[in-house]
C-alpha cells in the first residue's frame, strides 16, 4: 500500500518526502486553509516540484460545468496532478464529462516557475499527461455506493473517509473493506485512497483492508514511524558497543 501525506503544508512534504516515506500528497481548501496559503496553483506546482509523482487538488465549483472549468485548468498545471471532485450529484456529471477531456497539452506546465528546473522534462510531462489524460480523485466518500457510482463515472481514485464516518460512530474502515471487495469482485481498477486517517491503527488497518493508497496527516505519520522499544532498542546496542569497542 502507498503512502500519500494529507496536507498542503511544504515543510511537512518536504520531510516525509526526505525519508523516502511518500509516493503522493493530498490537498484540499481546508488543508490549504491550514498551511495558511491561498494560491493554490502556486503551491500545487511548489509540491509538484517536491514530490513529482500524484498530487490531488480539489475543485471549489459547485456546478457541473464549472467543475469541468476547473479540472481542466488543474490537469494543465501539471500530468502529476489529480484533479479533486466532490462526490456529490453535479460532481458525479462533472466526473462523467471530465474523464472523456484530454489535457490541453499546449497549455502543460506553462508559466510554471519550476520548469526545467523539476525532474519532469516537458517531452515527458505531454507524454504522462496524453497517456493518462485528466485523472479524477472522487472524494468526500462515505458509502460503497458513492464509490461505485464514482468509479462508473470514470474516477481513476476514490476516497472514502474513515475518520469522519468514525466520528459520527459508524465504522469507517468497513467502508474501505467494502469498496475494495466490489471494485475486485467486478474487476475495475479505480484506486481506493483511505482518507481521514486519524492514528497509525487506521493505516494498518487500511493495508490489511486492500486499500491501494492511505492518504496519512503528517502527525500520524510520524507517530506511525516510532516504536519505543526501537528507540531503547537502539540506545542499548550503542552502549555494549562502547563496553566492547571503547566507544570507537
Ligand atoms: C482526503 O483527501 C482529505 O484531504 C482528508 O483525508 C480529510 O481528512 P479529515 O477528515 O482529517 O479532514
Amino acid at each position: 500500500m502507498e503512502i500519500f501525506l494529507d496536507t498542503a503544508n511544504l515543510e511537512e512534504i518536504r520531510e516525509a518526502s526526505s525519508l523516502g516515506l511518500i509516493t503522493g500528497v493530498t490537498t484540499n481548501p481546508s488543508l490549504m486553509m491550514m498551511a495558511g496559503r491561498k494560491d493554490y496553483r502556486e503551491v500545487t506546482r511548489e509540491i509538484c516540484y517536491l514530490v513529482q509523482d500524484h498530487i490531488s487538488a480539489e475543485v471549489t465549483s459547485m456546478n457541473a460545468e464549472g467543475m469541468l472549468a476547473e479540472a481542466k485548468e488543474i490537469a494543465a498545471w501539471s500530468p502529476h496532478v489529480v484533479v479533486k471532485i466532490p462526490t456529490i450529484p453535479e460532481g458525479l456529471k462533472a466526473m462523467s464529462l471530465v474523464s472523456q477531456e484530454e489535457v490541453d497539452l499546449g497549455r502543460l506546465c506553462q508559466g510554471c516557475p519550476w520548469l526545467g528546473q523539476c525532474g519532469t522534462d516537458i517531452e515527458t510531462a505531454r507524454d504522462l499527461a496524453e497517456a493518462w489524460g485528466i485523472r479524477i480523485n472522487a472524494t468526500l466518500i462515505f458509502s460503497p455506493n458513492q464509490a461505485l457510482f464514482a468509479a462508473n463515472a470514470g474516477a481513476s481514485f476514490v476516497s472514502p473517509f474513515v475518520g469522519r464516518l468514525d466520528d459520527i460512530g459508524e465504522d469507517g474502515m468497513q467502508v474501505v473493506v467494502d469498496i475494495v471487495e466490489i471494485f475486485e469482485t467486478y474487476g475495475m481498477d479505480t484506486q481506493v485512497i483511505a482518507a481521514s486517517i486519524r492514528h497509525p491503527l487506521h493505516i494498518t488497518q487500511a493495508a490489511l483492508a486492500g486499500a491501494d493508497i492511505a492518504t496519512v496527516p503528517h502527525d500520524v505519520l510520524m507517530k506511525a514511524l516510532k516504536h519505543p522499544l526501537t528507540d531503547s532498542g537502539v540506545e542499548r546496542f550503542l552502549a555494549d558497543w562502547k563496553k566492547i569497542a571503547g566507544g570507537e
